[in-house]
């Protein structure tokens, strides 16, 4: 099953989701560092064996939120639970039902595969013939089978990545924390490490939370998604729910073709009442956000009445992507300005990135 169709088949199935446990409990979850809020009374719940992911762009917070629920540091204020345990008062509860993938990636080089997940393997008191029949299972299962007596040093970076993820596994978590799992990965990577992600989840239902600053990661791999900016939550639900937020009701997503782009027609069309916000794409191309029936009328007429020659209009399905920018309303107002002035370089957003 793919993630849409567990998504649909979530849905389906909403009252039985409902019955399912809660794993994480998270409370006004709040971290400060001298004063500055980098986590800002953070409240959720993560069900057993969903995949929850935790949304935004760099310094959201999301590795803080990571690093607090998987104990490695204490919260300022607020509470969390993690299979009904404390993470303060019964931190070695939770660490035994957890496991952490981190941006940082510990592995040595001049060990073995096989060495290095036995050396991690002694850390959790695993008994040897436990550890050495899950460490071959493991690597089956990420398909590194035949490198376990390769050196960790020779492989690229996507078994490395494979290597990291198994070696939060070795204690069979209940819990796994994914922080930013496919970060620095070349997309055949990407590919094979969530198909992992999705792997586990499904095989041995284990509850994840990962982050990500990655719309199509998101989307592709999350149950629900908590889209996460300066410290706090502002929406929570799942992929399809959050699209909805843009193309339900009255709202439209409109491209725009425009090859001779100004200013002046940009601003024309953000000061129309039913234009929500406008972001450009490159220097012919425009993304409107927009609500009411009137809309479409109202862009193409000011559009024209500032000269522009309108190659084509799209309506779009929304992206995560849209829903980032319906909700913060960032993009035009920080960005497109600088778009325009510099018509002979073009300047293509990366897709998949909130900023
Ligand atoms: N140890 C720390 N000391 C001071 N500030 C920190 C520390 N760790 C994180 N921050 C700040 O907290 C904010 C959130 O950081 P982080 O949780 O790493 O965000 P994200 O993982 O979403 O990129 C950032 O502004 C960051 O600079
Ligand atoms: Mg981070």
């Amino acid at each position: 099953m793919n993630s849409k169709e567990k998504i649909a088949s979530t849905q389906a199935e909403g009252e039985e989701l409902l019955e399912n446990k809660v794993m994480i409990e998270v409370k006004n979850l709040t971290k400060k560092f001298n004063g500055f809020t980098a986590v800002d009374h953070i409240s959720f719940d993560v069900k057993e064996s969903e995949i929850f992911g935790l949304l935004g762009p760099n310094g959201a917070g999301k590795t803080t939120i990571i690093r607090m629920l998987s104990t490695l540091t204490r919260p300022t204020e607020g509470t969390a639970s993690i299979g009904g345990y404390d993470i303060v008062k019964q931190d070695n509860k939770v660490r035994q039902l957890i496991g952490l993938v981190s941006e940082k990636m510990i592995m040595y080089d001049r060990l073995t595969a096989e060495e290095n997940l036995r050396f991690f393997g002694k850390l959790y008191n695993i008994p040897k013939n436990t550890l050495n029949q899950r460490i071959d299972e493991l690597l089956e299962l990420v398909q590194l089978g035949k490198w376990k007596d390769s050196k960790v040093g020779t492989f690229s970076t996507g078994m490395r990545q494979r290597m990291n993820v198994i070696r939060a596994l070795l204690n069979m978590p209940k819990v796994l924390f994914l922080d930013e799992p496919t970060l620095g990965l070349d997309p055949q990577s990407t590919v094979e490490v969530r198909e992992f992600i999705k792997k586990i989840n499904r095989e041995n239902q284990t509850t994840i939370i990962l982050t990500t600053h990655m719309m199509t990661e998101a989307d592709r791999l999350c149950d629900r998604i908590g889209i996460i900016d300066h410290g706090k939550i502002s929406t929570l639900d799942t992929s399809t729910n959050l699209k909805k937020l843009v193309s339900g009701g009255d709202t439209t997503v409109l491209k725009l073709e425009i090859p001779n782009l100004t200013k002046k027609m940009v601003a024309a069309i953000q000061a129309l009442d039913c234009v929500k916000s406008v972001s450009q794409e490159n220097a012919a191309h425009l993304k409107i956000h927009a609500t009411g029936n009137e809309a479409f009328d109202s862009i193409i007429d000011a559009a024209r009445a500032n000269k522009a020659k309108i190659n084509s209009v799209e309506n779009l399905q929304p992206t995560l992507e849209d829903v980032f920018l319906y909700i913060t309303g960032r993009e035009v107002r920080d960005k497109a300005d600088n778009k325009i002035a510099m018509p002979n370089r073009r300047h293509f957003r990366p897709k998949q990135r909130i900023r």
